[in-house]
């Protein structure tokens, strides 16, 4: 074991642990596809690939068929360690997210119909969106938390349209929806048009920008999905709380573990911590699940994976954060000069 850590050590420079190889053959266990023992390994995919290489090379894993499978000694090994398969053992009732979203069937069905002609992910943005049934239960979970009902509402970047289904709930008083994407932005007010639904407005910006004064201090809640980097992440939720009206009020994002460490994690919470000074009040595992993206070849993650076959379910999920405000918290305003690297870090594999 020891040995193939310094080798995977050598070669990337993602933090890596003797657990993090036990959860790469405990998921080989479980699974022979690559994508779904990147999600049950809860690893970097790029860390994954890297891997699975030196165990292939150490005579411990074979491909074969596009399948990846442990061999007489990697079986041996994974005995010696005391390593099993790895369970998932996720709630059929609710996915695992822990809400029901039954309250809103109608809306699950109408937000389907609406959103059929969609315009599809790009790959510039780093787009990539969730299932309706996640948008649904996006939207339960937030009107759960009582930051729905007569409220006002921020969303920071809606590939996943999670406006729309906003509208459709008339819950809250006020929707904003920002987004890069101009062909996004069309269609959410073609939408709104359509449903004759007034209380939203849209705007198109690049959110390296900071929000027009006017937004600031004036929603009760935000939800975003920002690019998997530290500095995408300062950026979209500093942004988020700056929109805040003040304290107790509540941010919703999503980070993941198939782009970011548990090192990267622990960066994360210090911003959300010590920088913005807010408090986590919910972590939900996998709550959201992105439909794959159709540009997979195209990706790092293609060019990493040992095998050349493309996901056949859905591998790609976030987990779900959600913060509160408090006495002192505090946002990020300042616009931010960088390229790529809003987009890529190490750990980042699907843009
Ligand atoms: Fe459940």
């Amino acid at each position: 074991m020891e040995n193939i850590l310094e080798k995977v050590k050598k070669r990337i420079d993602i933090p890596v642990y003797k657990r993090s190889i036990e959860n790469v053959l405990s998921a080989i266990l479980a699974n022979g596809d690559f994508w779904n023992i990147v999600a049950l390994s809860e690893e970097p995919l790029p860390l994954v690939a890297e891997i699975i290489k030196v165990l292939e090379e150490e005579g411990l894993v074979k491909i074969e068929n596009n399948t990846i499978k442990l061999t007489e000694k990697g079986l041996e090994l994974t005995k010696k360690y005391g390593i099993s398969k790895r369970e998932e053992l996720v709630c059929g009732c609710c996915e695992g997210r822990g809400v029901s979203i039954k309250q809103f069937s109608d809306i699950l069905e109408k937000f389907k119909e609406i959103t059929k002609d969609r315009p599809l992910p790009k790959h510039e943005y780093d787009q990539g969106f969730v299932t309706p049934e996640c948008t649904i239960a996006r939207v339960a979970l937030m009107h759960s938390r009582g930051d729905l009902f007569n409220k006002e509402v921020l969303v920071l970047g809606d590939d996943d349209l999670t406006s729309i289904a906003l509208m459709l709930t008339n819950l809250p008083k006020r929707i904003v929806a920002v987004d890069i994407d101009e062909r996004l932005m069309n269609f959410i007010k073609e939408t709104a048009e359509k449903l004759n639904y007034k209380n939203i407005e849209v705007i198109t910006l690049d959110l390296r920008k900071p929000l027009p004064e006017s937004y600031a201090k004036k929603f009760d809640t935000f939800i975003t999905d920002p690019p998997e980097t530290v500095y995408a992440i300062r950026t979209f939720i500093g942004r988020g709380i700056s929109s805040l009206k003040g304290e107790r009020c509540a941010g919703y994002f999503g980070i993941t573990r198939r782009e970011s460490s548990l090192d990267k994690w622990r960066e994360i919470q210090k911003i959300l911590l010590n920088e913005f000074n807010v408090v986590i009040t919910d972590l939900i595992k996998d709550f959201n699940h992105y439909i794959n993206w159709g540009y997979e070849e195209e990706t790092r993650a293609w060019k990493l994976s040992p095998v050349k076959k493309k996901p056949e379910k859905i591998w790609y999920k976030s987990y779900m954060f959600r913060i509160e405000t408090l006495k002192d918290s505090k946002g990020f305003e300042e616009e931010v000069n960088i390229g790529d690297e809003l987009y890529n870090d190490s750990e980042s594999s699907t843009t």
